[in-house]
């Protein structure tokens, strides 16, 4: 791996919503390419949780854990420069973070009952705080990295319409599964802005990619998944792993030359 164009060995990776069911998969990813991870999640406990997920990677400092709320008034130039004084110039960033607002059951609300309190919250952190903290981890890359890039995580639901009878009888943590017109809303920014930034950013050697991942299988009840199955090409739910080797190889040389694309990682659920 150490000398293939595959491997991230000397980079440093940031990975927001890094404690979550994908971004603590995509962290070993990282680590297991070669990379050092500054790992940032929202919860306060973010640096000891880190060193429990990770041990002896933790250990050794190859991942640490940054507790910060990503946001459009958070300080995104603070925390680049926290990241970079601890683990060195910062050569990928990895949004991966989502919020699904103050309460859940108010997040998954169809597009006759969404509320403005649970639609700006979503919002400023999957596409205004996503942005932010490119801009600031931008002008450090344009000061530091020889080579820099950054992927934005979407969902299909940014950019194909969730089918209302796919969630029929359908349940996961307790309600019934929904894909709400915010998520959509932030997902089909970030596609967006993501190729945007790709067209500014390529003249500072900063390559910018949108990973969009299909449903992953995680709790949902089996009438939601038969259905999800269904309709899809691959004939199952994505897992965790489906997305780890794209995550790395988007911020690997092999990509060197991949920019403001959009790469589908959904079995084919979107390609019919
Ligand atoms: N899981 C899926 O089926 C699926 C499908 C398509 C796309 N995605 C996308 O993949 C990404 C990861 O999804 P996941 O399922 O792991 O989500 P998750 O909810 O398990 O994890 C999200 C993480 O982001 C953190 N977070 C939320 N708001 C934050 C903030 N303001 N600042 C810092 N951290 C914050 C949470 O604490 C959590 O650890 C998301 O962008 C999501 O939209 C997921």
């Amino acid at each position: 791996m150490a000398n293939s164009k595959f491997s991230l060995s000397g980079q440093c990776v940031v990975i927001t919503g890094g404690l979550g069911i994908l971004g603590r998969h995509m962290a070993l990813g990282f680590l297991d390419a070669g990379a050092t991870v500054a790992l940032i999640d929202m919860m306060d406990d973010t640096p000891a949780r880190t060193r429990e997920m990770f041990g002896e990677q933790a250990e050794s400092g190859r991942i640490r854990g940054f507790a910060f709320r990503i946001g459009s008034e958070a300080d995104n130039a603070g925390i680049t420069e926290e990241i970079a004084g601890a683990m060195g110039p910062i050569h990928h960033l990895l949004n991966n973070a989502a919020s699904k607002g103050p309460d859940l059951l108010r997040f998954m609300a169809g597009p006759d009952d969404m509320d403005a309190e649970v639609w700006n919250a979503v919002m400023d952190v999957n596409l205004s705080g996503a942005f932010f903290l490119s801009q600031a981890m931008a002008a450090h890359m344009r000061e530091h990295g020889a080579t820099a890039s950054m992927t934005f995580v979407s969902s299909i639901y940014g950019s194909i319409a969730p089918n209302p009878s796919l969630y029929a009888s359908s349940n996961y943590m307790g309600t019934q599964i929904n894909t709400p017109p915010i998520y959509s809303a932030s997902k089909g920014g970030v596609v967006s802005l993501s190729r945007y930034l790709a067209g500014y950013w390529g003249r500072n050697g900063i390559r910018v990619n949108t990973l969009t991942p299909g449903g992953v299988q995680s709790g949902q009840n089996d009438a939601f998944v038969s259905q999800y199955e269904a309709r899809t090409p691959l004939g199952r739910m994505g897992r965790v792993e489906d997305l780890v080797g794209p995550a790395v190889f988007l911020a690997s040389p092999a990509a060197g030359y991949i920019t403001g694309t959009n790469l589908f990682v959904d079995g084919g659920f979107s390609c019919w």
